[in-house]
């Protein structure tokens, strides 16, 4: 039977979960003033992230967000909750941070329209909002920062079609397009970008999913009908629109018997997502280095704590046609040839994270050591 909760037990569970969850940073040093903000003292930051479904906001965004926060402002605390997926949870946890006085919100949306009335409250109460890696619709947020998502739809989809015809693939071969949510006003712009691609080719889409909330499990049962209906053997390239979704397809194609996997894609770079490239079941993905994102979130946090004005160097467009101050950081594609060059380069997982014993002639392959 569904379980009934009232929106009064979540906003106590959240305001109860939201007490737990201060992270103070205070640890008796001064406030260092060097480098972006620094003198929001004792400043409370809210870090609000949209889903537990997706690797990267636990293993990269909070942590980078909240050291970088504890080394520019010792004495400021970070307030964090996740969403879970739930856009009315988002909204409980917004208005909780409020009430408990952050300076600044710092909010990756679930839902792109939805939070728009979060940015509102938030106005009325003077506390700015920085829209983080997903552009919320609304002409009040103080600064956006993020990828550029068009350019990462781009880059997976002319990797798939390389891929497929470096493997001699007929030209008008069937594919599977698995994007993200469709309460993400990224997941919009990847397609956007993948289908500006696909649309120049003749391959046949015979089918596409938005996958609500990113759920990889959602991801892997519309895969399972899909292969059911087409076979599995007609399906010779999939588009996938992040690491954990193209997981969820790949599990749906070896469950239904096949061997040898059809080009896919994916994006964040995930532990996962590599450790499948080298084993060959995902030809690749899009390296968005989540240091410069979550840290340039977090410098902005301070500068606007400070009451200063957010450090921008560009502007977008919101979907309602507002104009929003922007960072728009560069993605890059990924595939086993570059893992050496990018992800262990700049640090994100070392040879060791990488390299099992199954991988370790993969490795060896590609220089990942
Ligand atoms: C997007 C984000 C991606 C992707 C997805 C999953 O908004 O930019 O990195 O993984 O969310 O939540």
């Amino acid at each position: 039977m569904k379980k009934v909760v009232t929106r009064a037990a979540i906003a106590a569970a959240s305001i109860a979960l939201l007490a737990g969850s201060l992270t103070a940073c205070s640890n008796g040093s001064q406030a260092s003033s060097s480098g972006g903000g620094g003198s929001a003292t004792n400043a409370k930051i809210g870090l609000l992230l949209p889903d537990s479904v997706t690797a990267r906001f636990a293993s990269a965004d909070r942590p980078l967000f909240t050291d970088r926060i504890k080394e520019k402002c010792p004495d400021c605390s970070v307030l964090y909750q996740n969403a879970g997926g739930d856009a009315s949870k988002q909204q409980q946890q917004a208005q909780a941070m409020l009430t408990q006085g952050v300076k600044v919100l710092v909010l990756d949306a679930f839902d792109g329209e939805a939070a728009a009335s979060i940015v509102s409250l938030a106005k009325s109460k003077n506390v700015p909002v920085i829209s983080y890696d997903r552009l919320i619709n609304s002409g009040d947020v103080s600064a956006y920062i993020s990828f550029d998502n068009n350019k990462v739809g781009e880059l997976q989809a002319t990797a798939l079609v390389d891929r497929m015809k470096d493997l001699g693939i007929a030209d008008d071969a069937g594919v599977l397009e698995v994007n993200g949510s469709p309460t993400d006003n990224n997941a919009s712009q990847f397609k956007a970008g993948a289908q500006s691609v696909l649309s120049t080719t003749s391959y046949d889409v015979l089918g596409e999913y938005d996958t609500p909330g990113w759920d990889p499990a959602k991801a892997q049962s519309w895969a399972a009908g899909q292969i059911s209906k087409v076979g599995v053997d007609n399906i010779k390239g999939i588009y996938a629109a992040n690491d954990d979704t193209a997981g969820g397809v790949i599990s749906a194609m070896q469950a239904a018997g096949a061997t040898d996997l059809p080009p896919i894609t994916g994006q964040d770079a995930t532990l996962a997502g590599l450790q499948r490239i080298l084993a060959g079941k995902q030809y690749m993905t899009v390296y968005k280095a989540f240091k410069p994102e979550a840290e340039g979130a977090a410098d902005l946090a301070l500068e606007l704590a400070a009451g200063k004005k957010a450090s921008t160097t560009s502007t977008v467009k919101t979907a309602s046609g507002k104009t929003v101050p922007s960072v728009i950081l560069t993605p890059v594609a990924v595939t086993a040839d570059n893992i050496k060059d990018t992800v262990v380069k700049d640090g994100l997982f070392t040879a060791k994270d990488i390299c099992t014993t199954q991988l370790a002639d993969a490795c060896t392959k590609y220089g990942i050591k």
